[in-house]
């Protein structure tokens, strides 16, 4: 018997084989001429911290990037101490995600699968296969990523107390890594592209995951040229 956020997971997945869907209704245009503050001030700090400005880059140069420039991204943006003080908010403090790192061009690394460990700050090795066929041709500009960050959630233990509700957050957990991504590579020179796009059975099959792992977001990375 599949549960119901089985059901979510498995009826919002990609297919090669997709037909597009029809529009529910015609989306009407919000009226912003209309005053809702008395006086619209501009608060955002004038100096150094302006507000976040992220852009999506889907152009990476050619040149291998260090090891330690992967190493700083992954440990700044998901980290998690014995005292369970983390860079990502998480219900009920499970941790659920796990970050899978696709080495494609890097220096002085075997290209392949690794998987990242918050406990030891470590990449884990898994396998050499370097396989982006879970990539629709839309999403190809990641073939060329000095690496590509994989965000996966285990479902159990979410499910275990939260039940169905618990998709919801493992959604939320992992948008709160996306953005702790999106903000380190613009502040540290790195290109960045969050996908959405992927198909979904190819992609769990490339990573092997489990009944309740499932994929959720994931970012092509590289230098600029
Ligand atoms: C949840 C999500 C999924 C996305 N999926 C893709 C994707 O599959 N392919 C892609 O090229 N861009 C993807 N993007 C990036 C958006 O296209 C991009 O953020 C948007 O065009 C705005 O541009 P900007 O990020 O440069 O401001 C995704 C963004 C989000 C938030």
């Amino acid at each position: 018997m599949s549960r119901i956020f089985e059901e979510y997971h498995m009826n919002s997945k990609n297919y090669h084989s997709q037909n597009k869907f029809e529009p529910i209704y015609k989306i009407k245009e919000i009226d912003y001429s209309k005053k809702i503050t008395s006086e619209v001030k501009d608060l955002t700090p004038k100096k150094k911290y302006q507000s976040y400005k992220i852009k999506s880059n889907r152009k990476f140069s050619n040149k291998e990037i260090d090891i330690e420039e992967i190493l700083k991204l992954i440990q700044t943006t998901y980290s998690i101490d014995s005292f369970n003080k983390s860079s990502i908010p998480s219900a009920g403090e499970f941790y659920s995600l796990n970050l899978y790192v696709v080495l494609q061009n890097v220096k002085e690394q075997k290209k392949g699968l690794y998987l990242y460990c918050t406990r030891t700050k470590k990449l884990r090795f898994l396998r050499k296969q370097v396989n982006n066929s879970y990539l629709p041709p839309t999403n190809n500009f990641a073939n060329k990523a000095s690496i590509i960050l994989i965000i996966t959630s285990n479902l159990a233990n979410l499910y275990n107390k939260y039940g169905d509700r618990g998709y919801r957050y493992a959604l939320l957990e992992a948008g709160h890594l996306g953005q702790n991504i999106s903000i380190y590579c613009s502040e540290n020179n790195l290109h960045a592209c969050p996908i959405g796009g992927f198909y979904d059975d190819l992609l769990s099959n490339y990573l092997q995951l489990g009944r309740y792992e499932f994929p959720l977001y994931m970012y092509a990375i590289g230098g600029v040229e």
